[in-house]
């Protein structure tokens, strides 16, 4: 055991958070999902989704034969879409490929949609005790601190440097718990903009805490400020409802419902009536809306309109339909429509 595992384990014991609903059992499926639901999302945000999803999904079996609509709808606010759908693509692989069983050589676990090296070693650490490192963004945190590694972790070089350091610290014991310790303690001590320093049990020995500049690491990524683009989201009504045109897989909201959009400064009329043979009226814009992704901003433009004359008879398609919004349905909506559907349903119910 190096002092590192020594002292977080001795402050877990003291500090840990041992009542997280996915640690009070060893069952493989949920620390699965929890562990996807936990990647890039704190654990107070996780928690309702966490508890909702294996309500609804007690099984792998369950989650396999559930539409993936049901899934993303699950998942409607807790971002990054790509995971429940991947969620969904691993439970069919582990019905049609293990029995239903989540297979134990991590080999294979990293090769099941949306499971990377750290992931993978923290699921058979908690579900099956095995000994693995993990480098999720905290353990990163705290190893580049403790050993003022220099350089940003996305280079491959810094980040292989990160995985040596993590095996050593990893010990031979108790290795759920010094999982979640280590979690816990890039959570909730060695924080990336306030780091409670007083509190950490490894100040004594962490080079940055001595050199009296933990801030700075990790090494921030080169700078590139995030491009902005923008869209209008064109709110078509009839007496039924909202149009809502399901988004291709791929891309952002990938799979998910949203409102048809057209480039900013496009000609609305012409450009509805081209893509869907619909006469409509569109009627002054409502405030523009900024969601930020990872790697852009995207500034929505919300248009109403009102359907005028159904030219084509476009009738409801497997991804077209009139949403009712004071009757919401079960299906996966981009964050912003459903904000936006929200605000539709009060003139809905005017
Ligand atoms: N982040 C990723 N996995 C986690 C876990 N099991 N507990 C807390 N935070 C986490």
């Amino acid at each position: 055991m190096t002092a590192l595992s020594v002292r977080v384990l001795g402050w877990y014991d003291q500090h840990g958070r041992k009542d997280l609903p996915w640690r009070q059992h060893h069952d493989p499926y949920r620390i699965w999902v929890s562990e996807i639901m936990l990647q890039q999302t704190q654990v107070v945000t996780v928690i309702p989704y966490y508890q909702r999803f294996v309500a609804q999904f007690p099984t792998v079996q369950a989650l396999a034969t559930a539409p993936v609509d049901e899934v993303l709808h699950l998942w409607t606010g807790l971002g990054y879409y790509a995971r429940g759908r991947n969620l969904h693509a691993t439970a069919k692989i582990l019905v049609d490929d293990y029995h239903g069983e989540f297979p134990r050589e991590i080999e294979r676990v990293c090769q099941l949609p949306g499971i990377g090296r750290s992931t993978a070693g923290a699921i058979l650490a908690f579900a099956f005790g095995q000994r693995h490192p993990i480098l999720d963004g905290n353990v990163k945190r705290i190893l580049t601190r403790y050993h003022r590694l220099t350089g940003w972790p996305g280079r491959r070089s810094v980040e292989q440097q990160l995985w040596e350091l993590a095996e050593q610290h990893t010990p031979n014991t108790r290795i759920a718990d010094y999982t979640q310790a280590v979690m816990d303690l890039g959570a909730t001590i060695c924080r990336r903009v306030a780091p409670r320093c007083e509190a950490c049990p490894l100040r004594k020995q962490c080079a940055a805490y001595r050199c009296g500049d933990p801030r700075a690491f990790p090494t921030p990524a080169p700078r590139r400020d995030k491009p902005a683009k923008a869209v209008s989201m064109v709110m078509i009504r009839n007496t039924d409802g909202v149009l809502l045109e399901r988004r291709p897989a791929t891309g952002i909201w990938g799979g998910l419902w949203g409102f048809p959009e057209c480039a900013p400064g496009a000609d609305i009329r012409a450009t509805i009536k081209a893509r869907y043979g619909m006469i409509v009226k569109p009627e002054p814009c409502w405030d523009s809306i900024r969601h930020s992704f990872t790697h852009f901003h995207l500034h929505i433009t919300p248009v109403p309109a009102q359907l005028v004359i159904n030219g084509s008879g476009i009738m409801e398609t497997a991804d077209l339909v009139w949403y009712n919004p004071l009757h919401p349905d079960e299906r996966g909506l981009a964050a912003p429509v459903k904000s936006l559907l929200k605000k539709l349903s009060r003139s809905y119910g005017a």
